[in-house]
């Protein structure tokens, strides 16, 4: 057994602090926003602003490039305070690492000094482009093409379920750039940024959750992109996507961890003060074994995702396997414990004027994208075989 395999995470006194800080923020600043993000499904650019400005959106980047350099725990810390205030919100900052990590993880040098600082700033804003309409669970069945022509790549097709639709200053785009190498190969990614000539957006989506994030298809039309815009091998792209949800995967459970905090918070302070037989509704068993089974099952799911965050920092080779695990069991656990909350408040768990029926549909996204949870059981059963 390799001596890293028993290794875990112990928070510092900096995280500490900054978990503080990011707690405060959110509560003092996103949470009144959320409800009013949901309903009206607008993007909150007044809370991305803030975000940039108290550098939490340059969590996802290391020093030289702008960013705070302080890992993946500290910025899974701060995706999850974020979530138990506004999920919609905790998503900005996700994809901004999400769209950043093919250009960290596979960029040349002259290609993380053109985006990185960027992107670090808050300046510009990313998307991930891999989804089509018939390519979701499975995307080497994508069918978007890059063919070359002279020293540009010419990309044709359609993306589908693309976070940060229209806000994106820039799309990290998988074409296939060899059809005869067969599944899941012969694929490449493009930085295509989004002034580019016959880029255009086609249909928005209206979601269940995760309202305040404008989610559709970004459209190419004979868009023209530089031989510089290539991120990684030519044909190896599908790797850059694999190696990019390895590590994202860990910020949907930090979501779910976050979402299902928030719903136990709020539902846990409602039981102490709602009344009924003449006492607190915390007094009755069936409650108290509700909100024991929520708590339990978070902090499960929260020591599974900092440990993964942990492996990602010190580039463990289980660490795929780790976040699926991670947002497998997170997501899972946000579904259940806000349907919980729901039903501790009740009937006004059931009514917009109380926020736990936005956590309810805020969660099922969780077991959904990067992967939908019967993809994570896949990823994870592979390692078994
Ligand atoms: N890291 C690096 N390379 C990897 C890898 C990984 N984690 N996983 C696979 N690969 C490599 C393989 O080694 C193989 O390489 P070779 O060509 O050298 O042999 C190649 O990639 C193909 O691998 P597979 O044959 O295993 O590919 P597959 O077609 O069987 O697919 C899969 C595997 C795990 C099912 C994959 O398709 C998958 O993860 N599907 C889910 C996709 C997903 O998560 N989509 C979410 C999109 S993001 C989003 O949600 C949008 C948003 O904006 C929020």
């Amino acid at each position: 057994m390799a001596a890293t395999e028993d290794l875990t995470y112990a928070l510092n006194e900096q995280q500490l602090e900054f978990r503080e800080l990011v707690r405060q923020i959110a509560q003092e600043r996103v949470a009144p926003r959320a409800a009013e993000i949901d309903e009206k499904a607008e993007y909150p650019h007044d809370l991305r602003t803030l975000l940039a400005e108290q550098d939490i959106l340059g969590l996802p980047f290391d020093e030289e490039y702008g960013g705070t350099g302080t890992g993946t725990l500290t910025l899974n810390i701060a995706v999850e305070e974020l979530a138990k205030a506004c999920a919609s919100t905790a998503l900005i900052l996700m994809v901004q690492e999400l769209g950043a990590l093919p250009i960290k993880l596979f960029g040349t040098e002259e290609q993380k000094r053109r985006w990185l600082p960027r992107l670090a700033s808050g300046e510009w804003t990313p998307a991930f482009a891999l989804s089509e309409a018939e390519a979701g669970s499975d995307p080497g069945g994508m069918r978007t093409r890059a063919v070359r022509d002279g020293d540009d790549w010419v990309i044709n097709g359609e993306k589908n379920w693309i976070t940060n639709i229209g806000i994106a200053d820039l799309y990290v785009v998988f074409a296939v750039t060899d059809p005869d190498a067969g599944h899941s190969r012969g694929i490449s990614a493009f930085v295509v940024e989004a002034d580019r000539p016959g880029f255009s957006i086609g249909k928005l989506e209206h979601k269940m959750g995760i309202r305040g994030s404008p989610t559709g298809q970004p459209v190419f039309q004979d868009v023209r992109v530089p031989q510089e815009n290539l991120i990684g091998e030519l044909h190896q792209g599908f790797k850059v996507a694999m190696a990019t949800l390895d590590r994202s995967r860990l910020g949907v459970a930090a979501q779910a961890v976050g979402i299902a905090q928030g719903a136990i918070d709020y539902a846990a302070a409602y039981a102490r003060e709602r009344r009924q037989f003449g006492r607190p509704i915390n007094s009755f068993q069936a409650i108290q074994f509700k909100l024991a089974d929520m708590e339990t099952r978070t902090a499960a799911a929260r020591e599974l995702l900092y440990k993964a965050c942990a492996k990602a920092d010190r580039r463990e080779s289980d660490m795929g396997k780790y976040s699926a695990m991670a947002k497998l069991f997170a997501s899972d656990t946000a579904m259940s414990v806000t349907v919980e909350a729901v039903q501790v408040l009740g009937g006004y768990g059931f009514v917009k004027e109380y926020p736990v029926e936005r956590m309810m549909r805020d969660a099922k996204i969780t077991q959904i994208y990067e992967g939908t949870n019967e993809i994570q059981r896949l990823v994870i059963a592979r390692t078994l075989r």
